[in-house]
C-alpha cells in the first residue's frame, strides 16, 4: 500500500522547473520519477501546468486518493485514481506533469516491492527478448534551436546493429562525424535542446552532411545505419495560408507531400515523423499510401499517444507508426494502451523522450517492457545518455 507521496520542483535540462514525485510503500518500496517537458508540443496533448500549481493541485486531489488506498504495484489502480482525482479528460486539473511523475514513480515503487527491475515489472515474464533501436538526434533546429535547420530533427537509425550497445555507440559516432564534417566546411555551431548539432545551414546541406556521416560510420562499424527525420510539420504549417513555411520558400500540402516522398526516395529514409500538420489526417494518409511500404510514417503531434486519435488514424490509414510519450497522455497505463492498440494494428511504436528532460530513465524500461521496436532519446548529453546507458544495462541484465 502507498503510504507517502512527496512532490517537489527540480530542474530539467533546459533549466526550467519540473515535477518530481517520490512514492513510498508500506513494505518499504520506493520509487522516484520526474516529468519531462516538450517545446514543440502537440495541440491535443494532456495539459502541463506550471509545476508549483500542478504540485499543489496533486497534493489536494490526487495524494488523498492514493495514500492508504492503492497498491503501488497495481498500475491500473494508481492511474485510475489519478484520472478520478483530476476529473477532466486532459489532466488540466492536477497537470499531466504531476500525473506522469506520480504514475512512473508508483511503477518504480511497485518494482521495488517485487525486487524486480522496472522493465520486468511492467512487461512481465512473457515479454519478448528484443531491444528497441535507438533513433539518435544528430542535427536539428525548428523549435529546439534558433537559426538552424527548418526540419526539427535529423535522426541516425542504426537498423542493422547487432546489439543495443552497438546501436548506442553508432549514434554517438554519427554525432561526432557530423561535427567533423561541419568543421571541414567551416560551419560553427552549438547544440539544440536535445544535444543535436544546431548549425546555421539550410536543410539541403544538412541532408548532405548527415548522409555522409551515416555512410562514414556505417563503413567503420560494418552494419546498416540509415537515417530519418522529425519534420515537426505542425510547427511549419501556417493555417491561415494553408502552407508549410520554410526559410527559403513555402509549400502547399500537395507540394509538402511530394517533397517528403522525394526525400524518402533520395535518402532512403527509414523514418519520417510528423511530415504534415497535426490536423491533416488526409494528407498523412496520402503520404502513407505513397511511401508507407518503404519507410515509417510516424505520428507524434498527430496522435499525442491518445488512443482516440490513433483509432481515427488507423481507420483512415494515416500512418504506420506512433510516437509514445507518457507525458502527452499523463499515465503509464494510457501509454501502454496506445502501444497495445498500435501493435494490434501493425503500427510500430517509438517510445520517446521530450526536448526538456531529466535523468529519469523510465522510458528505457517502458520500451523494453512493451517490445517497442524503436526508442527516440537523443544521442549524447547527460539527460539523453541516462536513457541510453540504462538500455545498455538492461540488455546486460536480461541476457
Ligand atoms: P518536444 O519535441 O519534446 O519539444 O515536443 C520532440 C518531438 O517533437 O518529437
Ligand atoms: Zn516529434
Amino acid at each position: 500500500l502507498i503510504t507517502d507521496i512527496r512532490l517537489r520542483r527540480i530542474l530539467d535540462s533546459r533549466g526550467n522547473p519540473t515535477v518530481e514525485a517520490d512514492v513510498v510503500t508500506e513494505s518499504g518500496g520506493f520509487g522516484r520519477a520526474a516529468a519531462p517537458s516538450g517545446a514543440s508540443t502537440g495541440e491535443y496533448e494532456a495539459v502541463e501546468r506550471p509545476p508549483s500549481e500542478a504540485i499543489a493541485a496533486a497534493r489536494e486531489h490526487a495524494v488523498p486518493r492514493l495514500v492508504g488506498e492503492v497498491y503501488a504495484g497495481n498500475q491500473r489502480d494508481v492511474d485510475a485514481a489519478l484520472h478520478a482525482a483530476d476529473g477532466t479528460d486532459d489532466f488540466s486539473e492536477i497537470g499531466a506533469n504531476s500525473a506522469v511523475a506520480i504514475s512512473m514513480a508508483a511503477a518504480k515503487a511497485g518494482a521495488d516491492v517485487l525486487g524486480a527491475p522496472l522493465f520486468q515489472h511492467l512487461g512481465g515474464t512473457f515479454r519478448g527478448d528484443g531491444f528497441p533501436i535507438p533513433l539518435g538526434n544528430v542535427v536539428g533546429g525548428g523549435e529546439h534551436a534558433a537559426d538552424a535547420t527548418d526540419i526539427q530533427e535529423f535522426l541516425a537509425a542504426p537498423v542493422g546493429a547487432p546489439s543495443i550497445a552497438d546501436a548506442v555507440f553508432a549514434n554517438a559516432a554519427v554525432h561526432a562525424a557530423v561535427a567533423d564534417l561541419l568543421e571541414e566546411r567551416d560551419v560553427p555551431c552549438g547544440k539544440g535542446d536535445e544535444g543535436a548539432w544546431a548549425p546555421s545551414i539550410d536543410d539541403g546541406e544538412a541532408f548532405e552532411i548527415v548522409a555522409e556521416a551515416v555512410s562514414m560510420v556505417q563503413g567503420e562499424v560494418g552494419f546498416n545505419i540509415g537515417f530519418g527525420l522529425d519534420v515537426a510539420g505542425a510547427e511549419l504549417y501556417d493555417s491561415d495560408s494553408e502552407t508549410y513555411e520554410y526559410s527559403d520558400r513555402s509549400r502547399d500540402t500537395d507540394e509538402q507531400i511530394a517533397y517528403i516522398a522525394d526525400l524518402v526516395e533520395e535518402y532512403d529514409l527509414v523514418y519520417v515523423e510528423d511530415p504534415l500538420d497535426e490536423d491533416d489526417y488526409d494528407a498523412f494518409a496520402d503520404l502513407t499510401d505513397e511511401v508507407g511500404d518503404q519507410t515509417l510514417i510516424c505520428g507524434d503531434d498527430l496522435f499525442v499517444t491518445n488512443t482516440d486519435r490513433l483509432v481515427n488514424g488507423i481507420d483512415r490509414g494515416a500512418a504506420n507508426s506512433i510516437l509514445i510519450k507518457p507525458n502527452q497522455i499523463g499515465t503509464l497505463s494510457d501509454a501502454f494502451d496506445a502501444i497495445e492498440l498500435a501493435t494490434e494494428n501493425g503500427y510500430d511504436s517509438v517510445v520517446s523522450h521530450r526536448s526538456g528532460e531529466t535523468e529519469d530513465a523510465t522510458i528505457a524500461h517502458l520500451a523494453v517492457a512493451t517490445d517497442a521496436p524503436f526508442i527516440k532519446t537523443g544521442a549524447v548529453g547527460g539527460e539523453r545518455t541516462a536513457k541510453l546507458n540504462e538500455l545498455i544495462r538492461i540488455a546486460d541484465d536480461a541476457t
